[in-house]
């Protein structure tokens, strides 16, 4: 880790920001052609401001790299404006819970565009998605299997389904999102024989139509070849079934923080279908995709307003703003690592050392550790942390009873409040006193 006396870093590299990042005639940051400072006056702070071309661009490079049937994995941030959006560029979406798919549902999203995962899925959640005809339930679990044929049996329905199966396969990323290892809550082993018997139990009770084989090895995965390992055992196991759809679910990671380097769906898709060739897998079969992170990430920045600075002598320096691990409670579940920009000079050098910490009553509340921000830095100017947009607003809470903040869609000089602002009333509306 850096030392707090550290010299100072550069600015944040350019490629971070979203796409449409500029300055205006005053170098302060701008977002697809709007003044961040005056969103930031507009909407208030914390505030998520989220590039639309850019959300565009890569539902369409998810599209072009694995075809139609691409999921965008909704869990990653949604409101009915991104569900639109992600529906209107050609993706599939999707949901794992029922609030998920009646969001989904809410924008307008045709259901045979759904797919419905989830490792315990409840009665309620398998009926509405039979109720409203989901293109693919994801079954996880003979529990599952059992509830599904008893809905199925008494709706006088054959759903269609994938098998979700644990290759036995670690992605090299942090262990709160491994899914693929065989220690895993999620899915039918493969290596156990727990994924061959899910299959022969289903054609044995005829109740549940199999169409094809699911595996999601974990998320942030920066190294492709570890989807590669994945593609290869779940295409082992998927060649001889004769099904004809086969998804390697989602995962693929962005960049956080300078010097970091992502795939891009194309080196992801070429991996797998060169796995899956490999092993047998013939163009006949369908494969897709469900990226959650790699379609929104870095498409959005949380803004945040200064409200103290306490400098600790031979210590460290304290600068807390408006928001914290309410609206990012990713840095304390993850350590996960961010860059910090200050709004109106975005491209100064970065020569102050600062911890950067939230508003929230415990000194966990950290959103960037060792942060450098420019000298001129003083309370009440804006600060930017770039790539919020993916497990941000989608894990917000509101501890401490701290609104959950404002979303805005950016775009062509024009902006679109999408989610507005949680207000006191909001926070109450379940008190039932
Ligand atoms: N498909 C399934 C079945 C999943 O469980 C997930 C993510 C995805 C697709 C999408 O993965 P992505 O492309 O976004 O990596 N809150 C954590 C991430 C949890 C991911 C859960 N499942 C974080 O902030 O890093």
């Amino acid at each position: 880790m850096t030392p707090p006396n550290h010299r100072g870093a550069p600015p944040v590299p350019w490629n971070l920001l979203p796409e449409s990042a500029g300055t205006d005639a005053r170098g302060s940051l701008t977002i697809g052609g709007c003044s961040v400072a005056a969103l930031a006056a507009t909407y208030g702070t914390p505030l998520f401001i989220y590039d639309e071309a850019q959300l565009r661009a890569r539902c369409r490079e998810a599209v072009e790299a694995f075809g139609d049937e691409v999921a965008y994995a909704t869990k990653a941030f949604l409101c009915t404006a991104m569900a639109r959006l992600a529906a209107e560029e050609g993706m599939v979406l999707d949901v794992s819970t029922l609030g998920e798919l009646h969001v989904a549902l809410l924008a307008g999203v045709d259901p045979s565009r759904l797919v419905l995962h989830g490792n315990n899925k409840s009665t309620a959640e398998l009926s509405r998605a039979l109720e409203v005809g989901v293109h693919r339930i994801i079954c996880d679990s003979t529990d599952e299997l059992d509830r599904l044929e008893v809905l199925a049996a008494a709706g006088g329905v054959r759903p269609k389904i994938w098998i979700r199966v644990t290759p036995g396969v670690e992605a090299h990323t942090h262990a709160y999102v491994q899914t693929g290892q065989e220690d895993s809550k999620f899915g039918f082993s493969v290596a156990s024989g727990a994924a061959a018997a899910a299959v022969e139990r289903i054609a044995a009770k005829g109740l549940l139509e199999l169409c094809g084989v699911h595996a999601h090895i974990g998320s942030q995965v920066f190294d492709v070849a570890s989807f590669g390992k994945a593609a290869e055992v779940l295409g082992r196991f998927f060649a001889p079934l004769g099904l004809g759809e086969l998804c390697v679910g989602g995962g693929l990671g962005v960049a956080y923080v300078a010097g970091e380097e992502a795939p891009s769906f194309g080196a992801w898709a070429a991996t797998v279908r060169g796995a899956l060739a490999a092993v047998g897998i013939g163009p006949e079969v369908r494969i897709s995709a469900e990226p959650g992170r790699a379609i929104v990430a870095s498409a959005a920045i949380t803004v945040y307003e200064v409200g103290t600075i306490k400098d600790l002598p031979g210590l460290r320096t304290y600068l807390s703003v408006d928001g914290g691990m309410s609206d990012n409670p990713r840095p304390v579940l993850y350590g996960s690592g961010y860059e910090a920009m200050a709004v109106a000079m975005p491209k100064a050098e970065r020569v102050r050392a600062v911890r950067i910490v939230g508003k929230h009553c415990e000194s966990g509340d950290v959103i960037v550790p060792e942060a450098f921000l420019p000298a001129e830095v003083g309370v009440g100017d804006l600060i930017a942390t770039p790539v919020t947009g993916a497990y941000g607003y989608s894990m917000a809470s509101n501890y401490n009873k701290v609104p959950r903040p404002a979303v805005v869609f950016v775009a062509d000089g024009r902006e679109r409040l999408v989610v507005r602002r949680e207000t006191l009333e909001d926070l109450v509306r379940l008190d039932l006193g």
